[in-house]
């Protein structure tokens, strides 16, 4: 069952860029490519490190810890030494606001 939680205006995330937000104790990171959003846990399944502090490039979060990336699309890892996948949520935008789905992944 989905339930969208609405996190952040829309224009309140810069292109390139992500921001952090805690939903019902969980911490997600909502960023933006391409003029999409997508929207992960900022927690790195390396070693926890706050992913949402990493750079972006272009669609990876690389982990400002130890140099792992996922792709923000879907959560694969695309570089070492992570290699388990990160929690990734649907996003949609209504109304000028961005939700987020933390049901699913
Ligand atoms: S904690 Fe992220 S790469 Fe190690």
């Amino acid at each position: 069952m989905s339930h969208y939680v609405a996190v952040a205006d829309a224009d309140a995330i810069a292109e390139g860029s992500s921001k952090v937000f805690t939903i019902d104790d969980i911490r997600v990171a909502v960023c933006r490519v391409e003029g999409e959003y997508y929207a992960f846990e900022d927690v790195c399944t390396h070693d926890d490190a706050p992913l949402g502090e990493g750079r972006l490039l272009g669609f990876e979060i690389e982990c400002p810890r130890h140099g792992a990336r996922f792709d923000v699309r879907d959560g694969h890892v695309t570089r070492m030494p992570a290699v388990a996948p990160l929690p990734t949520f649907p996003v949609k935008v209504e109304g000028g606001r961005i939700l987020v789905d933390l049901e699913e992944d």
